[in-house]
């Protein structure tokens, strides 16, 4: 709603100075509003580079402080653990998932001893680092089965919370989860485990570099569009979004984050839920080789956060997180 006119009205009065630039801000980014992904891997004293994501990199659970003191030093209030699965650990039914040794069990253990709550622990809730079709769910005759795919993630969840877990975020997109999840969690005692659904989730090729990264790349088979979203659809994500508040979810998250800020925006309107954006793998690849190439700079990357909050994101799961100083210092 414009009220006044040219000339008595120029808005370029109010960017004349930086001063004033920062008086009318309407978005910041502040450390609170991050979550740091960090990948595992087996073994000790690895620290392994990711040649897909420049600047990130897998750890070995004895090298996993190196990262997280960052991240509680950045100010960070959450990290995501993923993990990148050896491949005689992985088959059909990803068993590994439910195994109280696997690195995302032991992560989690080792976070917990170590910061107690001075962080919180996000851990994704699906198979796919765990199948040797690289798929989120259970397979018969080349279908995902989806009550079926429950019943094992609902084990997943019970094991991930049992072993300290603060953040539940099943990124499967089968139907129902969600509220299957959330009455087992309660039946177990485990009511303040805390529920982050994925629950607009696209069918998307932004994922590539992530999957390079915990390893389920060349496992892969076929694609993902029977469960994640068709990209050409935003209805069906506030339908999806809807499902699960009602199904119990305390957060839902939208990705794959920069080509879906419309989607971000209508459900925060809509829903008045928190809303959280995960700038994806693609997106940070696409955006660091473009800066390691001086195609752009680096206050791109700020740009591109930003960008979420403007959407009315509340917080940002991204790869850049544990370098907020570089970057908020813009
Ligand atoms: C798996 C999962 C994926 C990502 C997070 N959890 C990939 C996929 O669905 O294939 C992608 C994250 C990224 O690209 O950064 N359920």
């Amino acid at each position: 709603m414009i009220t006044g006119k040219y000339p008595s009205l120029r808005l370029r009065r109010n960017r004349k100075h930086l001063w004033t630039r920062k008086l009318i801000q309407e978005n910041t980014l502040s450390s609170s509003d991050f979550i740091l992904p960090i990948f595992l891997i087996e073994g000790s004293n690895k620290k392994e580079s990711i040649i897909s994501m420049p600047g990130v990199y897998r750890y070995t659970i004895n090298k996993i402080s190196q990262i997280v003191d960052r991240a509680i030093k950045a100010g960070i209030p959450m990290v995501a653990l993923f993990p990148k699965t050896k491949k005689n650990l992985k088959n059909e039914i990803g068993s590994e998932s439910l195994n109280e040794n696997n690195l995302v069990c032991k992560a989690i253990i080792e976070i917990k001893k170590r910061y107690k709550n001075e962080i919180g622990i996000m851990c994704d809730v699906a198979l796919d680092p765990y199948t040797s079709h690289g798929h989120d769910g259970l397979i018969k005759s080349n279908q995902i089965l989806n009550d079926e795919t429950i019943d094992v993630l609902i084990n997943q969840s019970l094991l991930q919370a049992e072993m300290g877990c603060d953040v539940l975020a099943p990124s499967d997109m089968m139907d129902g989860r969600i509220g299957k999840i959330r009455k087992a969690l309660d039946k177990a005692n485990y009511q303040n485990t805390q529920i982050l659904s994925y629950a607009a989730k696209y069918a998307s090729s932004f994922y590539g570099p992530f999957r390079d990264a915990v390893g389920s790349k060349g496992f892969l088979k076929g694609n993902k569009k029977t469960y994640q979203m068709d990209f050409r659809n935003s209805d069906e994500a506030l339908r999806e979004v809807a499902l699960d508040i009602k199904e119990g979810a305390d957060m839902v998250m939208v990705k794959p984050g920069m080509p879906y800020l419309d989607i971000i925006r209508s459900i925060k309107e809509k829903f008045k839920i928190p809303v959280f954006a995960y700038q994806v793998s693609g997106e940070y690849s696409l955006i660091s080789n473009a800066i390691r190439k001086k195609l752009i700079s680096n206050e791109a990357i700020y740009e591109s956060l930003v960008a979420f909050k403007r959407a009315g994101a509340n917080a940002i799961v991204s790869y850049y997180a544990d370098r907020l100083d570089k970057i908020l210092n813009k």
